[in-house]
């Protein structure tokens, strides 16, 4: 027989079910709650409430593990492309040799971007951040495609928009990267792979067609586009999945997804890393004197890239980037003060109590920064990486949302606003 729980509300008892996760995880369903009792639950930031079940990502916070589709992480982003962990993540299955051919070639077909995009494109100001041109893009695309917005459409029309959102990404990304130095777009090679051809979209010139980016840069990227692909209910992915719920389409959810990305708590914090590193630096690197501040409850200052809503361990993503880190700068010959102070930051912060009592360690953006920097990004365009690597995610999870015909997500709150009053004229205020 299946566990209930009993909860005793006002005398009256009431037998709740509990869902159990295939990793052991457990759920007290309260869907009937209301409708029994008339209480709700209140849990602000949702930190013990569970919006979903899904088949997507695993993750165990307390033991540092992250599955997608029951593969670690650290298999995927040893052994995959990130388009093979895409369509895991997408349709559940790796797929096979032919699986992937197909998936590629379906892609290389709707790289390029409408130009009536590229004229709206031009249109934004220089200088704007690359994460508020990315998602006004995204949206934009909703204006160019407007028979697939039906989310109850058949599944061919929604796959061509999933097809046509990976491919018009890396384009996109690329076209803002150029636009940000001034220099022509590069249009996508359909004869590259994925990661390849992005890179040579932002790196390489109109006027060197045969320019290739340098193995090691493609490998990285690759590892890191993997390492952000999903992350099951973060703050983006919920946010794609409540827009989605309203069945808004595919292009509007995602761009809701890159706005909640943008944010320094969530994806913004690589460009934060970055910054808090270079501050720093030129503050002449006592870093115990930062690691006070961060300590300081009167200080606002918080240790960037450290601490994680589900993680009480080490990210398992974090490790697998500072190693990538070290590979990538030595590769390249490059030596970066920046990263001897990311690694004492990191050694002192592990080592003080109250870092260790709250079981704060380093995220996935402490170390992806220098990578990317090294890489020749600059720190600005850090959180359009991130996005352009999360996009899979953020699609499975709309996929699943929907395919599951989950009802429209509505919190409820819990009213502490003033009483009815009698209304105030204007002459008597
Ligand atoms: N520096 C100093 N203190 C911290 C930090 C930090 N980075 N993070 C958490 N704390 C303290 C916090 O002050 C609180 O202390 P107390 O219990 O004394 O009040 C305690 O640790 C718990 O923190 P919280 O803010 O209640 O935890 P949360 O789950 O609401 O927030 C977080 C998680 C990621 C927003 C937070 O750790 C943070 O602000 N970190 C810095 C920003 C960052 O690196 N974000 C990237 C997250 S990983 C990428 C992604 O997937 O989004």
């Amino acid at each position: 027989m299946s566990e209930t729980v009993k909860i005793i509300l006002e005398g009256k008892e009431i037998e709740l079910p509990v869902i159990l996760g295939s990793e052991g995880e457990k759920a007290i369903d309260i869907n009937k709650l209301r409708d029994l009792t008339g209480y709700i639950t209140l849990d602000i930031g949702y930190k013990n409430t569970g919006a979903t079940t899904s088949k997507i990502t695993f993750l165990d916070g307390e033991e540092g593990i992250l599955r997608h589709r029951g593969y670690s992480i650290e298999e995927l982003a040893d052994k995959c492309s990130f388009l093979e962990v895409s369509y895991l993540l997408l349709h559940g299955e790796l797929p096979t040799e032919a699986q992937l051919k197909d998936f590629e070639d379906k892609i290389s077909e709707h790289t390029l971007v409408n130009e009536g995009l590229e004229a709206m494109f031009k249109a934004f100001p220089t200088g704007s951040h690359p994460m508020g041109q990315l998602s006004s893009m995204i949206s934009a695309l909703s204006l160019f495609y407007p028979k697939s917005l039906n989310p109850h459409r058949d599944e061919d029309a929604i796959n061509r928009t999933v097809i046509r959102l990976l491919a018009k990404m890396p384009t996109i990304c690329a076209m803002i990267y150029k636009k940000r130095h001034g220099h022509p777009i590069v249009f996508p090679r359909n004869n590259m792979d994925y990661v390849t051809n992005y890179l040579n979209m932002t790196f390489g010139q109109v006027t060197e067609p045969d320019y290739t980016p340098d193995p090691v840069i493609v490998s990285a990227m690759n590892k890191l586009l993997i390492l952000h692909a999903d992350h099951e209910q973060n703050c983006s992915a919920s946010t794609v999945r409540m827009v989605g719920s309203s069945q808004s389409n595919l292009y509007s959810s995602i761009s809701a997804g890159i706005n909640a990305l943008w944010g320094p708590l969530h994806g913004g914090a690589n460009q934060e890393v970055l910054e808090m590193l270079e501050q720093i630096k030129e503050d002449g690197g006592d870093v115990e004197k930062w690691i006070n501040k961060a300590k300081d409850k009167n200080d606002s200052f918080r240790l960037m890239g450290f601490g994680h809503r589900v993680y009480k361990n080490f990210d398992p993503r974090a490790k697998i980037i500072k190693k990538a880190c070290d590979d990538v700068l030595e590769k390249l010959g490059v030596s970066d003060p920046i990263l001897e102070i990311a690694k004492k930051l990191e050694e002192t912060a592990l080592n003080d109590p109250y870092f260790v009592e709250r079981k704060l360690f380093p995220n996935v953006d402490f170390y992806s920064g220098i990578i990317y920097r090294a890489l020749g990004f600059p720190t600005d365009f850090f959180t359009v990486l991130f996005a352009l690597g999360r996009l899979p995610g953020w699609i499975s999870q709309w996929q699943e949302m929907r395919r599951e015909k989950q009802p429209i997500a509505r919190p409820r709150q819990i009213y502490t606003g003033e009483a009815p009053r009698p209304f105030v004229a204007m002459k008597d205020r």
